[in-house]
């Protein structure tokens, strides 16, 4: 499963990516609010650091708009994926780009249905928002599920299935569990993943234990 870290946080990019975390960035127009930084001038530093795909969304709704700011947007560097909103408008952006071998990244989506529009339109990612779903009391996991199965019928189907709004550790594990290809988190949910109760306190014993040797390795 490829990790994506959703942030415009450069320093939490620095931090996750020097543990090999870090396989891609995605970025949303609420999170670039959030970094308090110029949109375009994040992305280039974002790119800079990181190889592999790095979302930058469109902020316009319309075709003509989302078109032109498509244009700025891959111009930053080849690893950008263009994000797209799943709407009529969006997908028709969405294979123009795809089919010039633009990666795009088609979001808020919210049903199967939805994500077949996304890969038939030649996305290279669909992102299912997981925690969203859930917050209104529908199951975000099982769209997951539903999309890699459906997915996986049609070969010729070659979006990935991006796991996006994480909002916890199962997030995470069940989707790779389901197959999904690459799952987007804030970086307070990958942190959570290092920790375990029984790796701390098995720690603290060794480390006492080896204060009883006396030696030192250096
Ligand atoms: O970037 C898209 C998605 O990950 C947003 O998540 O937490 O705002 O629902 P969230």
């Amino acid at each position: 499963m490829k990790f994506f870290v959703d942030t415009g946080d450069i320093e939490e990019i620095k931090s996750l990516a020097a543990t090999g975390m870090v396989d891609g960035v995605t970025t949303n127009p609420s999170l670039i609010a959030k970094s308090g930084r110029d949109f375009l001038e994040l992305i280039k530093e974002i790119c800079e650091i990181v190889d592999g795909p790095v979302s930058a969304e469109v902020a316009a709704t319309d075709y003509e708009t989302m078109r032109k700011e498509a244009e700025v947007l891959r111009k930053i560097a080849d690893h950008v994926a263009v994000k797209v909103p799943l709407t009529e408008d969006g997908l028709r952006v969405c294979k123009e780009l795809s089919d010039d071998g633009t990666m795009v990244n088609v979001t808020l989506c919210f049903s199967p249905a939805q994500a077949i529009l996304a890969a038939k339109a030649g996305a290279s990612f669909v992102s299912p928002f997981v925690g969203r779903l859930d917050d209104i009391s529908q199951d975000g996991l099982q769209l997951i599920s539903d999309i890699v199965r459906i997915y996986d019928n049609y070969p010729n189907f070659d979006t990935e299935v991006l796991v996006a709004s994480i909002r916890n550790p199962l997030h995470i594990v069940d989707s790779a569990k389901m197959g999904a290809h690459v799952m987007t988190s804030p970086p307070s949910v990958i942190r959570q993943l290092y920790k375990h109760p029984l790796t701390e306190s098995g720690l603290a014993a060794f480390v006492k234990d080896w204060k009883k040797t006396g030696q030192s390795i250096l």
